[in-house]
């Protein structure tokens, strides 16, 4: 068969390994020749593929980032750009698409599957706000990574005696938050989930430091956090070709409401792109790896329509309509973990 791949959306550590495992079973198992779409879903409406056999993806496992690159393209929403898709792919002789991506791209790969196409998915994002899937590789990487960040930055709020906010990713959903800030040690970590108070967020550090402790908090918020007081409102961004708007900016509101409110000295970190850069971690190179393999094999029981998911430990087949509608939030349970440890 001719298998093609794209990945689309944010890039994530772990996509070079998810085709490097396609590529693989695809070529030497199945006998296939693989090629890829450059740019996501941008590539496939321009006809830009490369050749993807097993040579190419040499020395890919622990690379971030995507060999193919990516985009936010939305072929929906470019004029006759769903039927360019069908031509492109019918002009290459492609048989089957690896669609290798977040909501938007396997929305895109959902709709497409509609009208025909032969379609698998493969779920990415360092948000894990995917149904369907306990997680998404990238997920981990993203979350040791602000770990790392927090670690570091104990010391030095120990060091000056200050409260550090610090700003991770996750759109709306606080995986990240939640689980950087239980393995972090943060004070108080704030989620999209549930809207805060700035008072409430001022009352726990006071509530430190009186007890005698040095400040030394870490207030880990989540990009999509919303509080309940007005004087946190922020301007909204840019919108993109999915009706996202671009996030950012609540960590540093929120220091500045901490430090005028308590007087005590509070600095930002925004960890930013940082969280979706480098090599993955073991943990996501072995997922990742598995659903590629999964997902070449899928495509050769012809199980159009499905995504490849993490359940209970093992990997099965879902369809793309489970996974993309509606976000997976965090469960209420793992943030009364979280909130245990608020002082
Ligand atoms: O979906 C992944 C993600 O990193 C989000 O956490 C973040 O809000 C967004 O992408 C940032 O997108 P961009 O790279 O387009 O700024």
């Amino acid at each position: 068969m001719r298998v093609a791949m794209l990945t689309g959306g944010g890039d994530c550590p772990g996509l070079n390994a998810v085709m490097r495992a396609v590529s693989r079973k695809g070529e030497r198992v199945y006998g296939d020749e693989l090629i890829g779409f450059q740019d996501g879903w941008k590539g496939v409406l321009e006809g830009r593929s490369v050749p993807m056999g097993v040579e190419m993806m040499r020395g890919t496992l622990p690379r971030g980032g995507t060999v193919l690159g990516s985009s936010r393209t939305n072929p929906y929403k470019v004029e006759g750009g769903s039927e360019q898709v069908h031509a492109r792919l019918a002009e290459l002789g492609v048989d089957a698409l690896i669609a290798i991506g977040g909501e938007d791209t396997l929305g895109v790969a959902h709709k497409l599957a509609g009208e025909g196409l032969a379609v698998i998915g493969v779920p990415k994002t360092i948000d894990n706000d995917l149904s369907a899937t306990e997680l998404t590789f990238g997920f981990d990487t993203a979350v040791q990574i602000c770990v790392d960040a927090i670690d570091r930055l104990h010391t030095t709020a120990e060091s000056h005696d200050r409260v550090m906010v610090v700003e991770v990713m996750g759109r709306h959903a606080g995986h990240i938050a939640a689980w950087a800030g239980i393995a972090g040690g943060a004070t108080i970590t704030l989620i999209p989930e549930q809207p805060f108070d700035v008072e409430a967020v001022c009352d726990a550090i006071r509530h430190r430091h009186t007890e005698g402790k040095r400040l030394a908090s870490i207030v880990v918020v989540s990009e999509g956090a919303t509080a309940r007081d007005a004087a946190m409102e922020l301007q909204s961004g840019e919108i993109d070709a999915f009706g996202h708007v671009r996030l950012g900016g609540v960590g540093a509101r929120l220091a500045e409401q901490i430090e005028s409110r308590t007087g005590y000295e509070t600095r930002v970190t925004t960890l930013g792109h940082v969280q979706r850069g480098g090599t993955p971690t073991a943990f996501d190179r072995v997922l990742a790896t598995r659903f590629g393999v999964a997902a070449i094999d899928a495509v050769h029981e012809e199980a159009w329509g499905t995504m490849v998911a993490l359940q209970a430990g093992s990997v099965v087949r879902v369809p793309l309509a489970d996974a993309v509608g509606e976000l997976k939030l965090v469960d209420p349970e793992l943030y009364d973990v979280a909130q245990v440890f608020f002082e």
